[in-house]
């Protein structure tokens, strides 16, 4: 711009200079006054650098305003004092447009910087979404109250387990075709996965000894294909009473009683005799149906009753098993399925819709 302006007057390139810097000037204040209401952070940062780059390079070291400074030394001397005078006057005022504008978007910047890192305490958190509790867990919680304030224990036990406490001690003798591997799912080291979970009732008669009384909610896999009323793996709640001079009675007080609390002091109880290997005599336990009380209705099959489960005496030989002396102690058994009791009285058409943790289905059990 220097070698464009030198062959005019200097009083001419200062006029010339100064109208370029003012039309530079005056397209920053236009754009500041026409976004001040809407620009944004980045953008004012944008004005920031470029106001700061027209300034190097209008005013600069290397500027033709610089270069105009540097010749007043050689005016003649009745014109360098007026120049001189002129040139620092309108440097001033520039700096002073520059400081103006940039200041501007400084505090512009600062304010916005501000207020985006700032909390807003008054806004409304964001609600973590609750689960709730499985239907299973539900059942089996309300299983395990009834239980416990009759006095017995909850045990949890292993999944896992060798042959002796899934068939023999329960007096399941070899070659009974609850053994069958068609059955019954085994490890490679012959370990098998609990088909029942009356295995905790000779873990629970070794631990503790006689007296004892407990129940062992849990798991227990079969080798079924899934269907609507069966799947590989269910659940299953066993009791066990093992007292001086236990009888039948004691059995079927007991779980008359656990059907009052669970369905209503209504509900009626039959026992049909049956036979499990650990048990002599076995009985099948039902209970009238909660829906109908007795007529027959959907629910219930048109039977007036519904299966609770399996139970009976316990066999000596299964006490015997665990070390408990026969001729001082005797004992009821029982074992409940939890799942089917839960498809019953929410009446699931599929018991496998359990297993499947869709979300859909498990929120209406809130
Ligand atoms: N374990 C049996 C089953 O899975 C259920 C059962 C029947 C348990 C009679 C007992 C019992 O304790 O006494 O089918």
């Amino acid at each position: 711009m220097s070698d464009e302006h030198s062959q005019q007057s200097p009083a001419k390139q200062l006029e010339l200079i100064s109208e370029a810097l003012q039309t530079e000037l005056n397209r920053f204040s236009n754009v500041q006054a026409r976004t001040r209401a809407t620009v944004s952070l980045s953008e004012a940062e944008k004005q920031l650098q470029e106001l700061k780059d027209v300034r190097t390079k209008l005013l600069g070291k290397k500027s033709g305003f610089a270069s105009l400074k540097k010749l007043i030394g050689r005016l003649p001397s009745e014109e360098r004092a007026a120049f001189g005078q002129e040139i620092q006057q309108k440097e001033e005022e520039f700096v002073r447009e520059f400081d103006k504008e940039e200041s501007l978007r400084k505090g512009f910047i600062e304010t916005a910087r501000t207020e985006s890192e700032s909390l807003d305490v008054t806004i409304p958190g964001r609600r973590p979404r609750a689960g709730h509790l499985h239907p299973i867990t539900l059942m089996r919680q309300r299983i395990e109250d009834i239980f416990v304030s009759l006095g017995y224990a909850v045990e949890d036990d292993r999944e896992i387990e060798t042959d002796f406490y899934n068939f023999d001690a329960l007096n399941i003798p070899e070659g009974h075709p609850a053994r069958d591997p068609q059955d019954t799912f085994y490890t490679t080291d012959g370990f098998a996965l609990r088909s029942q979970t009356s295995t905790v009732q000779i873990h629970a008669m070794q631990r503790r000894g006689a007296p004892v009384r407990m129940i062992a909610p849990g798991r227990v896999f079969r080798r079924d294909t899934p269907d609507p009323t069966h799947n590989p793996m269910f659940y299953q709640v066993e009791g066990l009473c093992v007292d001086r001079g236990i009888t039948m009675a004691h059995l079927k007080g007991t779980l008359a009683e656990f059907v009052h609390r669970l369905f209503g002091p209504e509900t009626r109880t039959r026992f049909r005799p049956s036979y499990f290997p650990f048990t002599e005599p076995s009985a099948e336990v039902d209970y009238s149906c909660f829906n109908c009380g007795g007529p027959g209705c959907r629910i219930c099959k048109w039977s007036g009753w519904i299966e609770l489960g399996g139970s009976g005496m316990v066999h000596p030989n299964v006490l015997r098993a665990a070390n408990i002396d026969t001729s001082e102690f005797t004992g009821f058994a029982f074992g409940l399925g939890i799942d089917r009791t839960c498809a019953r009285i929410y009446e699931l058409d599929d018991i496998r819709l359990l297993f499947e943790n869709d979300v859909r289905f498990l929120e209406q059990f809130k």
